[in-house]
């Protein structure tokens, strides 16, 4: 089961996820000489970035030694303003001092299999043959249909076990673009699988994962356990509002 650290506003939860980051950051490239860094799409993790980005934190983190990947895509242009690439661009990458070569975009101008097979083919690059991508800190956001990165309920990429990436159908919740994601032995092979979850809308799957024995096929979140590592959910309070006291 996931950590869950509460906090009192969204604000809260954003500052204290960007110096979590920049812990981990410290720690990883303490160790291993480098940090590597998958972001969350979608919009509760734009207040953490900015802040990632501000002068208060930006020189926190020896960008010099970080890389830069994404846990899923739409399959639209980049300046598309639905683009998590574009978001993370706007509000972190083009602010930071990382070396260009040190971000592995999804490149949506490929059909969907071939997106995925390339980003599949990136990953196997940097890690080397044989070597599963192990990440150090991989961002994840909860919808509020339980998915998480681009893994909706009940589509097969949910029961992927070999590809890393795939390319999928959108789930229900807009935008109703294909998607590319990372799978889950990429997911749960991360160090630390960082949840940002806020707002009442995630409260119904919040209270489903934690408090009943809900089913990845259901509430795919659930699947992310990352069993060499930490799974930790960083929740404001109208996320966790129907929590048992
Ligand atoms: C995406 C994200 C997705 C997101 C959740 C939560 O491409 O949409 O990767 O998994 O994290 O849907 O989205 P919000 O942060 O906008 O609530």
């Amino acid at each position: 089961m996931p950590t869950v650290i509460h906090f009192d506003s969204k604000e809260a939860l954003s500052a204290a996820a960007a110096d979590a980051i920049i812990d981990a950051a410290a720690q990883a490239i303490a160790a291993d000489g480098r940090f590597l860094f998958v972001l969350a799409g979608g919009s509760t993790p734009e207040q953490t970035y900015k802040l990632l980005a501000a002068s208060e934190r930006r020189d926190r983190i020896d960008w010099s030694r970080t890389y830069v990947f994404f846990g899923d895509e739409r399959l639209v242009p980049h300046d598309d303003k639905r683009s998590n690439y574009g978001m993370a661009w706007e509000s972190l990458l083009k602010d930071v001092p990382l070396p260009a070569d040190h971000i592995f975009p999804i490149h949506t101008d490929l059909p969907g299999a071939e997106a995925a097979q390339q980003y599949a083919d990136t990953l196997t690059a940097f890690f080397g043959d044989g070597a599963a991508p192990s990440f150090h800190v991989t961002l994840l956001g909860l919808g509020d249909d339980g998915h998480t990165a681009s893994l909706f309920p009940g589509m097969p990429s949910l029961h992927e076990t070999k590809a890393l990436a795939v390319a999928t159908p959108p789930g229900v919740l807009p935008p109703p673009v294909d998607r590319i994601t990372l799978t889950f032995p990429v997911l749960n092979a991360s160090r630390i699988a960082l949840f940002l979850i806020a707002g009442e809308s995630k409260a119904a799957p919040v209270q489903a994962i934690l408090e009943t024995a809900a089913s990845v096929d259901a509430y795919p979140a659930a699947g992310v356990t990352a069993p060499g590592g930490e799974v930790r959910w960083m929740a404001d309070r109208a996320a966790t509002s129907k929590l048992r006291e």
